[in-house]
């Protein structure tokens, strides 16, 4: 498990200091750092981060912040790329280091992008579930949905684990429960799959709603529709353009910060 670190003067410009890394598989880490007194964000939202590049110059990369805007620290949720400039480096972190973080918020996939519904679905696959880690710690989405899908697709059962885990532990968490509501934890509805191991739920969330076997699964009869579904999408450029043909064709259009409407997309990180 993780450690909290001292916190250290900060030594380069815009620096956090890094208080826990986890390692969830090779390719996954996870790590939490101190914020910024002045840093304001919406849940759902991406910052720039990142470490001094050998030139002396910044290297760094959107994440979105995988932590509720309420957390007094900031999360973080990343692929390990072993020739990827900045997460070949950013790996090796160790509580007490420094990162640097751009306090400069922006995103879509934030509720403000959307029209009031009943059903929200979070389409995930691999870090892209970073933003929904946020946004399922967030208490507004409780507020504003009477249930909250969450589909997460990924390669094998382990990378599955820091989504599963943190579902699990919402669940349990009684301040959570408090700041929530009462029933807030029956609303969630976790649908994990993976394509390359074996899992009671194998395939890619795109077929599996194209044949309808996620409707049966969550017994939702008619599917999505745009009356009542909203969606948010975070994953890899060809699987954002695939959920949003899909979307599209159930009716929903796509919505932003400035004019809102039923599903929004954004593109993880990726290296
Ligand atoms: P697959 O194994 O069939 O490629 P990655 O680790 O490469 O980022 O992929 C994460 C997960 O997203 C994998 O399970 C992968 O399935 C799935 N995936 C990749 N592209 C798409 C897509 N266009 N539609 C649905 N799922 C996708």
């Amino acid at each position: 498990m993780t450690q909290a670190a001292a916190v250290k003067a900060p030594t380069l410009p815009d620096a956090q200091t890094v208080l826990s890394v986890q390692h969830w598989t090779d390719r996954l880490f996870s790590f939490r750092v101190t914020r910024p007194a002045s840093l304001r964000f919406r849940s759902g939202e991406f910052v720039m981060i990142g470490l001094m590049g050998d030139n002396g110059k910044p290297l760094l990369r959107a994440y979105s912040i995988a932590s509720p805007s309420w957390d007094d620290e900031l999360e973080f949720y990343s692929i390990k790329v072993q020739d990827g400039p900045l997460t070949s480096k950013l790996q090796h972190i160790q509580p007490g280091d420094q990162i640097i973080l751009r306090p400069k918020p922006v995103g879509t996939l934030v509720h403000d992008a959307l029209l009031p519904g009943k059903r929200i679905w979070f389409f995930a696959t691999g870090t892209g579930f970073a933003p929904f880690a946020s946004l399922l710690r967030e208490p507004q989405t409780y507020e504003d949905y009477d249930e909250v899908i969450v589909t997460h697709t990924c390669r094998d059962v382990a990378e599955l684990e820091y989504g599963r885990r943190l579902i699990e532990e919402i669940k349990a968490d009684e301040m959570l429960a408090e700041l929530m509501g009462d029933g807030f934890a029956d609303k969630i509805r976790y649908y994990p799959t993976t394509t390359r191991e074996q899992s009671p739920r194998m395939g890619r969330i795109t077929t599996l709603l194209e044949d309808g076997t996620v409707f049966r699964d969550l017994s939702i009869e008619g599917g999505i529709k745009p009356e009542t579904d909203r969606a948010m999408v975070c994953g890899s450029l060809a699987f954002n353009h695939d959920i949003k043909a899909i979307l599209e064709g159930f009716g929903l259009r796509e919505g932003a910060n400035s004019e809102p409407k039923e599903f929004v997309v954004e593109k993880a990180f990726v290296g």
